[in-house]
């Protein structure tokens, strides 16, 4: 794993936009794969400025998404299809059909009993995702993948912790009983598949999960330490995020003193 630290939130979203826009500019029509949540907001807002900045272009890149509400009505502006087409996808030059997400919307038993397999079934067709972004939850998740989630898991359905379900309420107008207790998401096996993971944490209250995902053990209690077993891993994290990191010294000198040549 390579663990970037940097001064704040601001840097954190440079860097990785950094990232996006040099993969899209070796690669168009890279499969991108896209994360809801507060983390990569700023990142994705940097790359609207830099389309309309006419320096990178979405018209031939693939988009799925992580992870999904289930029993949100299509539409609801907090289901995270929505999220993602307001806050990045409906404000550059993706293609409306080239946005892909797990089907939460259609409960009915047929549909939702096959929605994980089927969106299996779509990422192997668009060919496997090159990037994915990904933040961590306060409980260590990656995805929906919450604690004792199988770390061979792969796109289901999940019951959320009473923990997520308050971290997201502040989405719902801090209605707890709005918040869905079902979710489609990848499992941690279909996140590991892509070939670059681009972790992002910011905030004191990622301290804990982020040392355990980069330095602790392997486990599915805290399913972010399964990014160890990647061999392509991108954590860029803030300080306040990187307090609890033992090797943080470590990590700051190694990227300081990172070859020219060698990219992320
Ligand atoms: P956040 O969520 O970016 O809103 O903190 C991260 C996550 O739950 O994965």
């Amino acid at each position: 794993m390579e663990v970037i630290i940097l001064s704040g939130p601001e840097a954190v979203a440079e860097l990785a936009t950094d990232v996006i826009v040099a993969l899209l500019a070796r690669q168009p029509d890279s499969v991108l794969g896209l994360a809801t949540g507060s983390t990569p907001m700023q990142t994705y807002g940097r790359l609207v400025d830099r389309h309309r900045a006419g320096e990178v272009s979405f018209a031939d890149t693939t988009a799925v998404l992580l992870d999904e509400y289930v029993g949100l009505p299509a539409g609801h502006a907090q289901s995270y299809r929505r999220f993602i087409e307001r806050h990045f996808a409906e404000l550059v030059d993706l293609p409306e059909a080239s946005l892909h997400g797990p089907d939460g919307f259609d409960i009915s038993v047929e549909a939702i009993s096959t929605a994980g397999s089927r969106y299996e079934e779509l990422l192997q067709r668009v060919g496997g995702v090159d990037l994915q972004i990904l933040g961590i939850g306060s409980d260590g998740h990656i995805g929906f993948n919450e604690p004792g989630s199988s770390l061979g898991s792969r796109t289901r359905m999940k019951t959320l912790t009473d923990q997520t379900r308050r971290a997201n309420a502040r989405f719902f107008d801090d209605q707890l009983d709005a918040v869905p207790r079902h979710v489609l998401t990848q499992g941690v096996a279909t996140i590991l598949d892509a070939r670059h993971l681009l972790l992002l944490a910011t905030g004191a209250s990622k301290a804990e999960p982020l040392a355990g995902a980069v330095e602790g053990p392997i486990t599915a209690m805290l399913t972010a330490s399964a990014l160890q077993m990647h061999p392509h891993v991108t954590v860029i994290a803030d300080d306040s995020a990187a307090t609890s990191l033992q090797y943080g010294g470590y990590y700051r000198e190694t990227y300081r003193h990172k070859p020219a040549w060698q990219s992320l």
